[in-house]
């Protein structure tokens, strides 16, 4: 079984990353190793320039973006953990995908029309962007994606782009499927419990950072807009708020949403919610010491990027010619 995965290096990471990302990578690292096969992470720099994007900062991101898959345990010696431009044969890819990839789909992307509909400088690449993504997944010969729930549409896309090349070329990509996990797969602000937990939208004071120090995150939790019932109780059309926190508290503390809500079965929302806050500052806590560690030693995140592409190109680059070749390129 192959894995892929891949987060981008713009923004600080969140709890929704670590929900929808991180915490999967992890699982999947292990289903993949026990299953005889491997798994591949990425940090998808060339993806953060298809926003508006500043050059010094691209280049901290994409730094702390290889410690952070790194802190919360992806282990670079089992897995192979790289940076996206140091493997060309993406962005390669990505343009001979491009032939076999439909204006109308990418319109359909509900990322690009929220995205699109922010910035006064819609760039090309906003547009194509989910060709290179395809061009990601596909040059691993990938099995599994986990991802969150908005990535989903992405990975849907993929498997047509790959359906469509081996129809029109012949038998030469794996199609792949999608794993969101069954609960957290789109964590939501605190303050405003209809929106996706990103920091590019949002109040600030609702998106929990994954470098938050502990007083700031229970602050964050404590001031979590909930309703005006007192009802523990996982209803996310009616207690919006309240069922982000339950799904909160089973992703971080590993159990159940029905347990979450028998265990707080007539407490109230204050205890609750000061609990929530208290698991996620003992999770995220570790995560963070060991990031500061490893952030703090730029020479050894370089030698160990070094090696995460050349084993990734090891693998791309075979897949890469395969599709050169069946397309009708006559090679060098
Ligand atoms: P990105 O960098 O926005 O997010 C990384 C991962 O975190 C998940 N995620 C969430 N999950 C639950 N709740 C949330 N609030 C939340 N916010 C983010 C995302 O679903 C994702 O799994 N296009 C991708 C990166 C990418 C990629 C790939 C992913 C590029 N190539 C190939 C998989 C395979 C993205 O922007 O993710």
């Amino acid at each position: 079984m192959r894995v892929f995965s891949g987060i981008r290096a713009s923004g600080d990471k969140t709890l929704g990353n670590y929900s929808g990302g991180y915490r999967q990578y992890l699982q999947m690292q292990d289903e993949a190793l026990a299953a005889g096969g491997e798994a591949f992470f990425c940090v998808v720099d060339l993806h953060s320039i298809t926003t508006p994007f500043e050059p010094e900062v691209l280049r901290e991101s994409t730094l702390s973006g290889f410690a952070w898959l790194i802190a919360t345990g992806v282990d670079p010696g089992r897995s192979t953990v790289f940076v996206q431009s140091h493997v060309p044969a993406h962005p390669e890819a990505a343009w001979l995908l491009g032939a076999v990839t439909s204006m109308g789909e990418l319109r359909r992307m509900t990322q690009f029309k929220d995205r699109a509909e922010e910035q006064d400088f819609v760039a090309a690449g906003l547009f194509t962007y989910p060709v290179l993504m395809a061009a990601d997944i596909l040059l691993y010969n990938t099995d599994v994606v986990p991802v969150g729930d908005d990535q989903r549409q992405h990975v849907e896309l993929t498997r047509d782009i790959a359906e469509r090349f081996n129809q029109r070329f012949g038998e030469t990509l794996v199609v792949p499927r999608v794993r969101n996990p069954q609960e957290g797969a789109r964590v939501k602000n605190l303050q405003e419990p209809d929106r996706l937990m990103s920091t590019t939208r949002g109040a600030p004071q609702g998106v929990v950072r994954m470098i938050d120090p502990p007083d700031v995150i229970r602050k964050k939790f404590k001031t979590a807009v909930t309703d005006s019932g007192r009802e523990v109780k996982h209803d996310p059309e009616e207690k919006a708020g309240v069922s982000n926190l339950i799904e909160i508290m089973a992703v971080v503390t590993g159990v159940s949403i029905s347990e979450v809500e028998s265990r707080y079965d007539g407490a109230g929302y204050g205890q609750f919610k000061e609990d929530v806050g208290e698991a996620v500052v003992s999770l995220l806590t570790p995560f963070r010491e060991r990031y500061d560690e490893l952030r703090a030693d730029e020479a050894a995140l370089r030698r160990l990027m070094k090696q995460g592409s050349e084993k990734a190109a090891g693998v791309a680059n075979p897949t890469l010619e395969r599709m050169y070749e069946r397309m009708g390129f006559v090679g060098a």
